[in-house]
């Protein structure tokens, strides 16, 4: 216990070392406005990339996938354990395996998937030495530090800095284009992250909402685009450690099923990212028109804010990394809950930090 500090729980403690674990991952490999990433060979020849992951990790690798995107390339998230029967694989194929622990069986098994097919692979891992290091050609260490709690934290918002860091050397070697419209924005924006996430985590009143929704029926977690990867992640991290129904949708497809599960006791937590907020916008009026109350995370002033009925304020950043600070305060909401309903939060029933079988 004497490793929790003043904290009640590691989980805690892991979210508030984001701001530091943060400045590890970049740190040394930002130069001028480019990134300097000495550890990877060049990706010229690359055609397509395969991303395969679990859990939290695949959450990352759907934020990295929609990156490489931007940058007009080819490139998909896979869960690991689906990955079996997924797109055929060239030896112009990058896989790129993201895992926290580097032990997750279905990703190793994945991995063994493309190599055995002759794809080019990259571990994406925050464990030196581990088993994914050690099968995969080449590893980016993610360097957020040991994580204790189950539910992955700091090791989350770590795999989508160093993912930035892959993006924008993919984009640069297969493309010539970058993931980001303004890289001069984006740079400063990376940069401040570590203070950014303080700033979320120092006006911390997601305990405020925690308490008022207390009791609901469900929370539902929307966004588009990398919004999306943030809504599903945030939905994860409520049910490790509430043990309540929580889910994640892509905004637009609320209308087409989820929208017949909403009512005045199920509150939505609507990302936005700077990109097609309007839209998102629109969807979350439709279920606050059903009597969902509707939480906005979004910056202050961003038109959102007055349409919805409470809001989680995150800094003003590059939409590449508006999702992360967004992120941090789906944690909080999450801790809070947990804490709130007296859950197990460092270990959650059932679940393990590392799963080492299929
Ligand atoms: C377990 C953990 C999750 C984690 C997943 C993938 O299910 O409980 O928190 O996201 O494994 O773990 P990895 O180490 O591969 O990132």
């Amino acid at each position: 216990d004497a490793g929790k500090g003043s904290y009640d729980h590691y989980m805690l403690k892991e979210i508030h070392n984001q701001p530091t674990s943060l400045a590890n991952t970049v740190e040394g490999r930002i130069e001028d406005d480019g990134v300097s990433l000495t550890e990877l060979d060049t990706f010229d020849g690359v055609t397509d990339v395969q991303f395969v992951a679990c859990g939290t990790s695949y959450h990352a690798a759907l934020y990295g996938a929609r990156l490489l995107n931007a940058a007009g390339v080819r490139a998909r998230a896979f869960r690991a354990s689906e990955y079996g029967t997924a797109d055929p694989i060239t030896d112009e194929t990058l896989v790129v395996a993201v895992t926290q622990s580097g032990e997750t069986a279905d990703t190793l098994g994945a991995l063994e998937r493309a190599e055995a097919e002759g794809a080019r692979t990259v571990a994406v891992t925050n464990v030196q030495g581990s088993t994914v290091s050690r099968e995969a050609d080449e590893t980016l260490l993610v360097r957020a530090g040991p994580e204790i709690g189950v539910a992955a934290t700091k090791t989350f918002s770590s795999q989508v800095a160093a993912l930035c860091l892959l993006g924008h050397r993919i984009g640069e070697d297969v493309t010539g284009d970058l993931p980001w419209d303004d890289p001069t924005t984006f740079f400063e924006s990376l940069r401040s992250l570590p203070e950014n996430v303080r700033e979320v985590l120092d006006g911390d009143r997601a305990h405020e909402l925690a308490d008022r929704y207390l009791g609901s029926e469900a929370f539902f977690f929307i966004g588009r685009g990398l919004g999306y990867s943030v809504a599903v992640e945030g939905a994860l991290k409520f049910k490790e450690i509430t043990y309540e129904h929580a889910e994640g949708f892509a905004s637009g497809e609320l209308k087409h099923g989820p929208l017949a599960l909403v009512t005045p006791q199920t509150p939505v937590f609507a990302v936005f990212t700077g990109t097609d907020d309007q839209k998102t916008l629109t969807n979350a009026k439709e279920a606050q028109t059903r009597g969902a109350p509707i939480v906005a995370v979004a910056p202050e002033g961003h038109p959102a804010v007055d349409a919805a009925d409470a809001h989680l304020p995150i800094p003003d950043t590059d939409p590449a990394l508006a999702g992360l600070l967004a992120n941090v305060q789906l944690q909080l909401v999450s801790y809070h809950t947990a804490n709130l309903l007296g859950r197990s939060i460092d270990k959650p029933r059932n679940l393990a930090k590392s799963v080492t079988v299929e």
